[in-house]
């Protein structure tokens, strides 16, 4: 039998971290089962396409019986290492998919930004199997369960293993909301004291940093719809306001105002719009 679609009660979910006027995105249905089902038929017609890898679809997808299971399972496949086993790691993320419906929620509306806004990705199995991303996303969406439960030695060793694996080094106190898009990944960097608000999205080689100078809240605070080009260097605890564009390459070492397009080092306003049909796609 189907499962029900969850609807995410706003005091309880990651939407929190976007900023406060962010209630528009509150509650979301999240329509796992469909997306679950879609993954099925796709993984499905691609062992039709190319018979030689229907193992592979099988135990990554066709032998599962959800999300989240699928999920644990190419998470600690991925992950796991000599000294750390699999079985290990599936026990560990199966029981936080399994416990946090806010991840749960979390994990769906991410396949859904990745599918929707990244025009190279063909279908949801293509991100989930294929997108490093996606996945070290979800690592350290368990990780900072993990983290703010107090397992702080499970939740480092888990940053280390996605910052070795997928190079993509998120330090698990990071808060970060629903509908994310790591876009390559290689080489984001994200702070302790960082927070991402929903639907945003962020190229490689990122870093949402200190400035090296002061400690405590010390990373930067980054609004709902954010796009974060190739390269750029957010550095201190600063605001990059709502639907705001950073260009590639910009290094921003000060508070970028809502709807701003910001380019250059040190990164200076060069365009101000509120409308998000002029979002740049990648
Ligand atoms: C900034 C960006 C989002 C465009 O935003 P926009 O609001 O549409 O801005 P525009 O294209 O109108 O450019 C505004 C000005 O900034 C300049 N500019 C744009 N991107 C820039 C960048 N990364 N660095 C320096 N200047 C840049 C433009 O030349 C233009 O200057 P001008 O007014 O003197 O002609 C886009 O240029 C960008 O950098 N996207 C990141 C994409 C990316 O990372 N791709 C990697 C894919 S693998």
């Amino acid at each position: 039998m189907r499962k029900q679609s969850r609807r995410i009660d706003s005091s309880n979910s990651m939407c929190q971290y976007g900023f406060k006027d962010s209630s528009k995105v509150i509650p979301q249905e999240c329509s796992e089962d469909d997306i679950w089902q879609t993954m099925q038929e796709e993984a499905k017609f691609y062992t039709k396409q190319e018979p030689i890898l229907s193992k592979y679809y099988c135990s990554s997808i066709l032998s599962h019986k959800s999300l989240e299971t699928a999920l644990a399972n190419q998470l600690a496949i991925k992950l796991c290492r000599v000294n750390l086993s699999r079985e290990a790691l599936y026990d560990i993320f199966l029981k936080a998919l399994v416990e946090d419906g806010n991840i749960q929620c979390a994990i769906v509306d991410d396949l859904k930004a990745v599918r929707e806004r990244d025009p190279a990705c063909i279908s949801y199995v293509h991100c989930f199997l294929s997108f490093k991303g996606y996945l070290a996303l979800q690592a350290h969406r368990v990780a900072h369960k993990l983290w703010i439960n107090g397992r702080i030695a499970l939740a480092i060793l888990i940053q280390n293993q996605v910052s070795e694996v997928f190079a993509v080094d998120i330090h698990p106190g990071a808060k970060i909301g629903h509908g994310i898009v790591f876009d390559h990944a290689t080489g984001i960097v994200i702070g302790e004291t960082a927070v991402i608000g929903n639907r945003v999205t962020i190229l490689h080689d990122v870093t949402l940093g200190g400035t090296g100078k002061v400690q405590g809240d010390r990373h930067p605070k980054i609004g709902d719809e954010v796009l974060i080009g190739t390269g750029a260097k957010i550095l201190g605890n600063i605001k990059i306001g709502e639907n705001a564009k950073i260009g590639a390459g910009s290094i921003v070492l000060k508070e970028i105002p809502a709807g701003a397009t910001a380019v250059g080092n040190p990164a200076r306003v060069v365009g101000l719009s509120r409308d998000k049909s002029k979002r740049a796609l990648l």
